[in-house]
């Protein structure tokens, strides 16, 4: 028994902290939000402890004075205990929640990085709109924002409602299709996040993850620039090999690799696919995991309409796998 609670304990203690914990805040309005939930919990417990308190003298201390002195506390108790105290304290923390909200739901700053992300079955699509014109960056099932700087999210869905969640940067908001939904936010901490969608959308909802980055500023300035570049030319014998079993395969129908004639935009841009903290948001990014991806997509991630290529003999899908590792 004693194992058990404690056993709960720890785990009620785990779900504190972590890259994805509104409790461990590393954004401005997550900071808020946390406050108010510490600011609610003490609220709530002090609340508790006053009326054990008053059951525990009611039962175990003996009655005093005569029946009228009783019933005009009695009385008094209700008034205050059940009508004064509590009206004070709930408009109090009433007003305190409210009193965030304006904050939370005003948009960036004109000029602020804008960055469209597009709930998939089952993956995030993220784009980085260029404020001087130019191509927009392209990735998926990762984000990385600079700190201390205010970003918007643009948020869009294909075909089923999803909702976007970085609980440690802020609240969620839904991403509803034929609608764009925004959502703006201001990291103040550097690291790495996991993000989530906070809405049962269908089989592969539970892999709705996604990494979040949060850089110093030129840290991301070098990432962004770095990512607008087309693709490593591969120099290694395989991964040329890998390029050309990428190519006669139609993979390019689906998905882009800026500087080759791959071009599709259903799926992922690989452009950089190398260079991402996760493969398909929850897998980490090695050729092993490149190849199990391509033979077995559907089988890793249920409904996802990436057609498995198991096809494809050991050596051709180990080249590809290095290729898309080479593509950093
Ligand atoms: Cu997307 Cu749940």
């Amino acid at each position: 028994m004693r194992a058990a609670a404690l056993t709960l304990q720890l785990a009620l203690l785990a779900g504190c902290g972590g890259p994805q914990s509104a409790l461990a805040p590393a954004g401005e309005h997550a900071e808020s939000l946390a406050r108010i939930f510490w600011w609610m919990s003490a609220a709530a417990v002090a609340i508790w402890l006053l009326v054990v308190g008053i059951s525990a003298r009611a039962m175990f201390r003996p009655a005093q004075g005569d029946e009228t002195t009783r019933l005009r506390k009695a009385k008094q108790l209700i008034v205050y205990g059940g009508m004064v105290i509590p009206s004070v304290l709930l408009t109090g923390l009433l007003v305190y929640g409210l009193a965030l909200l304006p904050r939370m739901l005003a948009p960036a700053p004109s000029g602020s990085l804008q960055v469209l992300v597009e709930g998939r079955q089952w993956w995030w699509r993220v784009r980085y709109l260029p404020q001087g014109g130019g191509d927009p960056v392209e990735l998926a099932n990762e984000i990385r924002l600079p700190k201390g700087e205010p970003v918007e999210f643009l948020l869009e869905s294909h075909d089923v409602i999803h909702s976007f969640w970085i609980p440690a940067l802020g609240g969620k908001v839904d991403m509803i299709p034929g609608r764009r939904t925004r959502l703006s936010l201001l990291p103040t901490k550097t690291g790495e996040l996991r993000g989530a969608c906070a809405e049962f959308c269908g089989a592969s909802h539970a892999f709705m993850a996604f990494v979040v980055v949060i850089q110093e500023k030129e840290d991301f300035l070098r990432w962004l620039e770095h990512q607008r570049a087309p693709a490593r030319v591969p120099d290694a014998p395989l991964e040329r090999a890998g390029r050309s079993v990428f190519l006669a395969n139609g993979c390019g129908a689906c998905h882009s690799v800026r500087g080759t004639t791959a071009d599709g935009v259903i799926g992922p841009d690989l452009t950089h696919v190398g260079g991402r903290a996760s493969l398909a948001g929850w897998l980490p990014n090695q050729p092993a995991d490149f190849e199990r991806w391509v033979a077995q997509s559907s089988r890793l991630k249920p409904g996802a309409h990436m057609p498995m290529f198991h096809m494809l003999p050991p050596s051709e899908r180990g080249a590809l796998a290095l290729f898309l590792e080479s593509l950093k």
